[in-house]
């Protein structure tokens, strides 16, 4: 699609138009009424395009219909230079209204205003992942509402499509037939009067997808929404907020629907804990239960919770899991997901561990907000995590857009010794994108050729072994099997978007919270073995490692300036590899 730059200077349009006749083109005045800017539209076209400087502050934009649903969004318009443009969408008919306050006197932004019909969304990112999903402009982080329903996958994020940095929440939304080929559709849930739209979920009811998600106004509340077409239009109940928190506290959110025994449950992070909430006709909520305090990882805020039950691998046990994403509390520092395996019975969740038990569901510093689907078709629990980490998710190399998802996963439960595991495997759609792809050995080294940088690279590692990714520019991804640790070390990967990203330790025992690199304690989750089986996804910046089938994982970005090339490493064997084509 290519921009068609309708601009056209109020006077020049209008002259031109009565010159040939024709009806007046597309144009807009700009006047100052007291502390608000006026850009008044005539015959307005679908879009007002904004012009972005991404380390200015925020100015407030809102389109004014005169109804008290107009809700002020928060838009870093330009002050000195254009970084890029994001459209505003403008109301149909001969006039429209964009309001605009904040903005400092002599900024850029009012004479680079322009009308549009189109808005250019080609690809301009090098970074731009192949076959993980990202929004074609604009920022994301928590993946929203997961669910299925008739022949759709249903991704709905967080979503500020006035800009590439947090702001303005939305419900985006894409479908998928495969979890692997996503159609981005226009924003689900727009930010309203009730606040912005934080993350929730979705349940099938009939013909029905039932949302609920934190409205994050003054307060974080409670609020539901359905939609009858597919997730494409919503319904916002009259009488939202449903849920309020008892205790006025400020961080209640993150609203995750399940049921049980014919009844509705949600799931809602509150502080340090989650809360379990009944009902019978999902609008109406009694307060059940809390679960959480003082366990797990530590400092934390306990965010995006998800429950579900799995089958214990090679047992006749079935477990409740609760995953509670925390930030910060990650071991390498920042936001992590977490998880609780323990036992439910409608009322109580028992967490079979001590309080000071932290297991992890990731073990890298790019997997957060993990959750999950409602009514998968075969049953399957497959979650997607959002591939960031909140240390430096804004200052990522990118613009025209900020953040991907991780790969769809499928959750599986097994025993190391007495304890009960999570894992996540690839799905089996994306295994069926896999193709083998051409390398050569030469000694130590694999030489991976010419490539797209969406290698999937399959092999056993000894224990005791070293290998590393390298390019052509000496950029390097070291890893390392020793002392029962599996370490992946990005220190000198590629770009470095802050400090937090790569800090050059790898403390056995690091101090909760503080930065290190990122390891998996290989041996406790997997056993002490000889050679561990490991698969590592690459897709252009990120590096997702699964060992042993995915008993243990890690997801890491990564910002080579060119695609790595070669694995050289001793310890290495059964080496395989393949591409991931869409
Ligand atoms: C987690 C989170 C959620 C919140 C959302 C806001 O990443 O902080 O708790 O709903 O992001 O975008």
């Amino acid at each position: 699609m290519k921009i068609q730059h309708l601009l056209i200077a109020a006077s020049a349009g209008l002259m031109l138009a009565a010159c040939n006749n024709q009806p007046a083109g597309p144009s807009f005045t700009v006047s100052q009424q007291g502390d608000v800017t006026v850009v008044d539209v005539t015959n307005p076209t679908r879009y007002i395009l904004l012009p972005i400087e991404e380390d200015k502050g925020e100015a407030l934009v809102r389109v004014s219909t005169g109804d008290e649903a107009d809700v002020w969004m928060d838009v870093r318009l330009a002050i000195d230079t254009v970084d890029y443009y994001v459209p505003m969408a403008l109301p149909a008919g001969k006039k429209a209204c964009v309001e605009i306050k904040n903005l400092p006197a002599g900024a850029l932004a009012l004479s680079r205003l322009e009308l549009s019909d189109e808005f250019d969304t080609t690809n301009r990112e090098y970074y731009r992942p192949a076959y993980h999903f990202s929004p074609a402009y604009g920022w994301m982080n928590d993946p929203n509402g997961m669910t299925y329903k008739d022949g759709e996958y249903h991704l709905f994020y967080q979503y500020n499509p006035y800009g590439s940095k947090w702001g303005n929440m939305h419900w985006g939304h894409t479908v998928s037939p495969d979890m692997v080929h996503w159609t981005e559709l226009p924003p689900a849930i727009v930010r309203d009067t009730l606040g912005q739209i934080f993350s929730g979920s979705s349940i099938v009811k009939g013909d029905t997808i039932y949302s609920y998600y934190t409205s994050a106004g003054r307060a974080q509340v409670q609020s539901g929404a359905w939609s009858v077409d597919g997730g494409r239009t919503y319904t916002k109940f009259a009488d939202n907020p449903r849920i309020v928190a008892a205790d006025g506290r400020n961080d209640f959110r993150d609203p995750k629907l399940f049921e049980y025994n014919g009844k509705y449950y949600v799931i809602i992070s509150a502080d340090n804990e989650m809360q379990f909430f009944c009902s019978d006709n999902l609008h109406d909520w009694t307060y059940v239960s809390a679960f959480g305090d003082g366990y797990g990882a530590k400092p934390r805020m306990f965010e995006c919770p998800d429950f579900f039950e799995l089958p214990v691998e090679g047992t006749n046990l079935k477990k409740y899991v609760m995953i509670v994403n925390v930030n910060p509390g990650c071991w390498f520092g920042g936001s992590a997901s977490e998880y609780f395996v323990g036992t439910f019975d409608g009322k109580d969740f028992k967490c079979d561990n001590p309080k000071e038990t932290v297991k992890w569901l990731d073990w890298g510093k790019d997997h957060y907000a993990a959750v999950t689907f409602s009514n998968e078709p075969k049953g399957r629990i497959i979650s997607i995590p959002w591939m960031s980490n909140w240390q430096y998710a804004n200052d990522l190399p990118t613009r025209q857009y900020r953040s991907q998802m991780g790969m769809p996963r499928q959750l599986f439960a097994f025993q190391q010794g007495k304890e009960v595991y999570v894992g996540q495997k690839p799905v089996d759609e994306i295994l069926a994108q896999v193709k083998p792809a051409e390398f050569t050995t030469e000694g130590k080294t694999i030489k991976l050729g010419d490539n797209k940088a969406q290698l999937v690279i399959d092999m056993d590692v000894k224990n005791g072994s070293t290998f590393s990714l390298t390019n052509n520019e000496g950029e390097e991804v070291f890893f390392a099997c020793k002392a029962g640790r599996l370490i992946m070390d990005r220190s000198r990967s590629g770009i470095i978007p802050n400090d937090a990203f790569a800090p050059e330790t790898y403390d056995p025992k690091p101090a909760m919270g503080t930065n290190s690199g990122t390891w998996i304690p290989v041996e406790q989750i997997c056993g002490k073995k000889n050679t561990y089986h490991v698969q590592l996804w690459m897709d252009i910046c990120s590096i997702e490692m699964y060992v042993d089938g995915g008993r243990a994982t890690m997801t890491n970005l990564v910002f080579p300036k060119t695609p790595y090339n070669a694995l050289t490493g001793n310890g290495l064997s059964n080496v395989k590899v393949c591409t991931v084509e869409l």
